[in-house]
């Protein structure tokens, strides 16, 4: 089996749609879900699917590998980044070469890098009048949304688009990938040991 910890910040909604993905998969399976935010929806989600949660506390995870510690002791394989919005430091990315994915609300390199999440990326999406938004997943290195893109897929952006409408339509199109993306990734990946692009 090969396991998987997601980090999440927020509502979760793609942790959940990962969750149910793997619910009963042969070779891949969600074991801990990490998160920075105490009373985060992802929490409750975490409880409903009878995952346990790693409450990532800021000095700890910023200063030295205790984390990364506890996520070997727990045999994690892979990290999943869904709506984590802390930088992860270097040696966690180290200690998980090529085998942490993050999910990017725009088509990077456009409107990625420090400060651009959720409604700011939408927002300026539509202050710059683009017709074309979507997601990207990616491999995470040590810059922001910087690492070798593995999928894109896009949408149309509306000019009656407001930042919820538009984040509405970016979410399903990241309900409807990512699990799978993810799924094909580590595929890939345990058979090359890398992933090929
Ligand atoms: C998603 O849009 C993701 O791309 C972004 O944060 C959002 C998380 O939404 N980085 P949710 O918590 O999965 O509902």
């Amino acid at each position: 089996m090969k396991r998987i910890a997601i980090f999440a910040s927020g509502a979760g909604s793609n942790a959940e749609k990962i969750i149910h993905h793997f619910q009963h998969h042969s070779t891949i399976q969600v074991v801990l879900i990490a998160c920075n935010k105490p009373g985060a929806g992802v929490i409750a989600i975490a409880e409903k699917n009878g995952l346990p949660v790693l409450l990532l506390e800021k000095e700890q995870f910023f200063r030295g590998d205790h984390y990364i510690n506890e996520l070997h002791a727990n045999a994690v394989d892979f990290i999943i980044l869904a709506g984590f919005l802390w930088k992860l430091p270097v040696k966690l990315i180290e200690s998980f070469p090529e085998r942490i994915l993050n999910i990017h609300p725009a088509l990077l390199p456009d409107y990625g890098g420090k400060g651009m999440y959720g409604q700011f990326v939408h927002a300026a999406v539509l202050a710059a009048g683009d017709t074309q938004s979507g997601i990207t997943i990616h491999v995470v290195d040590e810059l922001y949304d910087n690492g070798k893109t593995v999928f894109t897929a896009a949408c149309p952006v509306f000019p009656d688009d407001t930042p919820d409408t538009l984040a509405s339509r970016i979410h399903t199109l990241e309900h409807t990938y990512y699990p799978k993306v993810i799924e094909d990734y580590i595929a890939a990946f345990e058979k090359n040991k890398t992933y090929p692009i």
